[in-house]
């Protein structure tokens, strides 16, 4: 059959491992969905930089990502940059052209998803998202596809492995915050700058991704209540494990009514809850439905290859999808439900 084309905006370091992972598995991939892969283009700010052994023609690389994302032979376009532009221009761009889309991006996706899901409608092309949450596990395609028929009443998660280390290690050691972080730089867990981790930010914006899919509604990252976790002392978490808690950085998002609620705080949860015993920089979350009732998700939540992973999933959908001219779930008629300010019932 005829190649499935795909370009790959940026190449760090999920971008690298996509490369790997689409290399080393090719023959399967090939098997799998009936098609080879193949790459055509990577696009990068610098070309010329060495990539070590990364298995790719050093003629892919360029900087004209728009150009890119034009060509007629492209099927399906996956970006791995991340932040608002340029890639909502590259994305609306490729979905009003008609390309599928894979995307890691949680920030676009939870500041303005609105407008990737209304460009899909308007290219009748769909958009994929795995990626953008919780790293490798398998969490939205459940939402957005399996839980389909069940009515989901609440998400309960901790969506932020940078933070969940730091607790975990205040928790098992007695450490406070700023000797935990420093850990937590120093093993490459933490950011050179974890404002977005640590002020949780980042928690919010998948936090509202989670919302939108569990309940079929537009929840943006503004909607979300958000405080970070800096001011947990040593002394909070003694407390907390005095009354037999921990304390995690937890999302929380509701089902009332006609309206949601969702959050972003830190928590003291039983030790006996499911979520207390996920430690290091691991990712769970919490999922109850109405039949299914409780779900948990778990497992590395950041990373290149765990993230990669979740990406090659999307693009084996992708690819599978536009060969038998099957569409992807879409959510661009969702509209907005009330957000309910946090207090109100
Ligand atoms: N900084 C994020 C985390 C990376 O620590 O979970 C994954 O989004």
């Amino acid at each position: 059959a005829k190649p499935i084309r795909l370009a790959l905006l940026g190449c760090g370091t999920v971008g690298t491992e996509v490369v790997r992972l689409l290399h080393d598995q090719a023959d399967d991939l090939t098997a799998r969905i009936g098609a080879p892969l193949e790459l055509v283009g990577i696009a990068v700010r610098r070309p010329g930089r060495q990539r070590g052994d990364l298995p790719v023609d050093p003629e892919l690389f360029t900087t004209d990502a728009l150009g890119l994302i034009k060509r007629d032979d492209v099927d399906v376009v996956i970006e791995v940059v991340g932040g608002i532009e340029p890639a909502r221009t590259w994305l609306t761009e490729a979905l009003r052209a008609g390309k599928s889309v894979i995307t890691a991006n949680k920030a676009l996706l939870a500041e303005d998803g609105g407008a990737l899901h209304d460009a899909a409608a308007e290219g009748n092309a769909d958009l994929y998202y795995e990626a953008s949450v919780a790293g490798a596990i398998p969490l939205l395609r459940p939402l957005r596809e399996s839980l389909h028929g069940d009515r989901v009443t609440a998400v309960t998660g901790i969506v932020n492995g940078t933070t969940n280390f730091i607790l975990s290690s205040m928790a098992s050691t007695g450490a406070g915050f700023n000797e935990a972080l420093e850990e937590a730089t120093e093993l490459g867990y933490a950011e050179a700058d974890p404002t977005a981790d640590v002020e949780g930010f980042d928690a919010a914006a998948k936090a509202a991704i989670l919302a939108s899919l569990a309940f079929h509604t537009r929840v943006t990252a503004a909607d979300v209540f958000r405080e970070g976790m800096t001011g947990v002392t040593a002394g909070d978490m003694a407390s907390a494990k005095e009354m037999g808690c921990t304390i995690k950085l937890l999302c929380i998002a509701q089902r009332g009514a006609d309206s949601v609620s969702v959050r972003v705080h830190p928590a003291m949860i039983p030790l006996t809850h499911p979520l207390a015993g996920v430690g290091d920089a691991f990712n769970a979350v919490f999922v109850e439905t109405e039949a299914a009732g409780p779900l948990m998700f778990y497992g590395r939540g950041a990373g290149g290859r765990p993230t990669a992973s979740a990406v090659l999933g999307d693009i084996v959908a992708a690819a599978r999808n536009k060969l038998t001219g099957t569409r992807a779930p879409s959510e661009s008629n969702y509209a907005k439900l009330a957000v309910r300010p946090i207090g109100e019932s």
